[in-house]
């Protein structure tokens, strides 16, 4: 029996993030290709307290408001530098790449994004059949060149995504000076900007960067590189406006995220001293690990990689 695939499944070419969890699986791989955090640095003692806690409370099994549970909403808009009616707790960031897209772009509709590209984004926009161009990224992060060039003759992108921080797959940070102009640009065509941020925590040195400023940008994080992504929880911080069309349209998705697992989360996010030190170590440990990696790849591949 043959089933045709919708017009918006057809326009979703390969399964990348499929054919490359395949691979991960696989034992003595060591795949550098997807963003997975190391399993022996996921803190599981701390999650397992975090879980008893959470089941405490029977609300913890119940439905929740489709924008999450409260508890979970204040940590991460305390942890934003935000309010909690500013933030919209996903199935992970995925999901808030997903519905944010759907809630927004049209079929058809242009959306810009870094040439390479985060696979998941791409997903995101062949799913509503967006009109997708690519601008090749720059050692500053989004080609705000070219893409103002593009703009002066006649591109309308209704959405320009792009990861900020060790921008997935390049490695590239985006500069101070790439962000500013962003939000400029997207001031003066009107056009809003997803900010990809699930990596910025785990900065090896030096001090953040500060995130693409402006009401036009929906900035999107996840506790799924700094805790665990099993718990599968992300967000999405935007104006009010666009959290309120993205929680109807997540009502048909999924009702709610779970609250089980967003109550843990707050937990943990919500323990500020304990957090603070947590991600200190996985910087430290990521730093070692990075550094032992390109060590031995100098070391028995020498001058033929980059
Ligand atoms: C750039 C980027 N955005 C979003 C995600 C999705 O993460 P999650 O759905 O686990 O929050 C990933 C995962 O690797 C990623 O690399």
């Amino acid at each position: 029996m043959t089933i045709p695939p919708s017009r918006a499944l057809e326009s979703i070419r390969g399964s990348a993030i499929r054919d490359l969890l395949t691979v991960t699986e696989r034992p003595g791989v060591l795949s550098l290709a997807g963003g997975l955090p190391a399993t022996d640095l996921i803190p599981t003692a701390r999650i397992a307290v975090a879980a008893q806690r959470a089941i405490a409370d029977a609300s913890a099994l119940q439905y929740t408001a489709s924008t999450g549970v409260v508890r979970c909403r204040e940590a991460i808009a305390h942890l934003q530098n935000s309010a909690p009616e500013h933030i919209l707790i996903t199935h992970g960031s995925q999901q808030a790449l997903s519905l944010v897209t759907q809630a927004l772009v049209d079929p058809g509709s242009t959306v810009v994004v870094d040439d390479p590209v985060y696979v998941g984004a791409l997903q995101s926009f062949q799913a509503v059949c967006a009109r997708i161009v690519a601008l090749p990224i720059t050692g500053d992060g989004a080609n705000v060149a070219e893409l103002e060039t593009r703009l002066r003759s006649g591109l309308r992108p209704r959405i320009v995504h792009t990861v900020s921080n060790f921008h997935n797959p390049s490695g590239v940070t985006a500069s101070a000076h790439t962000r500013i102009r962003l939000a400029e640009l997207a001031d003066q065509y009107g056009f809003l900007v997803i900010e990809d941020d699930p990596y910025g925590a785990l900065r090896f040195t030096g001090d953040p960067i500060a995130p693409i400023p402006g009401d036009r940008v929906i900035r999107l994080g996840s506790a799924s590189k700094i805790l665990a992504p099993a718990l599968r929880v992300g967000w999405m911080q935007a104006a009010p406006s666009i959290v309120g069309m993205v929680e109807r349209l997540r009502q048909s998705a999924d009702l709610c995220g779970s609250a089980f697992s967003q109550l843990m989360t707050a937990d943990l996010l919500s323990d500020t001293g304990w957090l603070a030190d947590h991600v200190d170590r996985l910087r430290a440990q990521y730093r070692v690990r990075a550094t032992a990696l390109t060590d031995a790849l100098d070391h028995h591949l020498g001058g033929r990689i980059d």
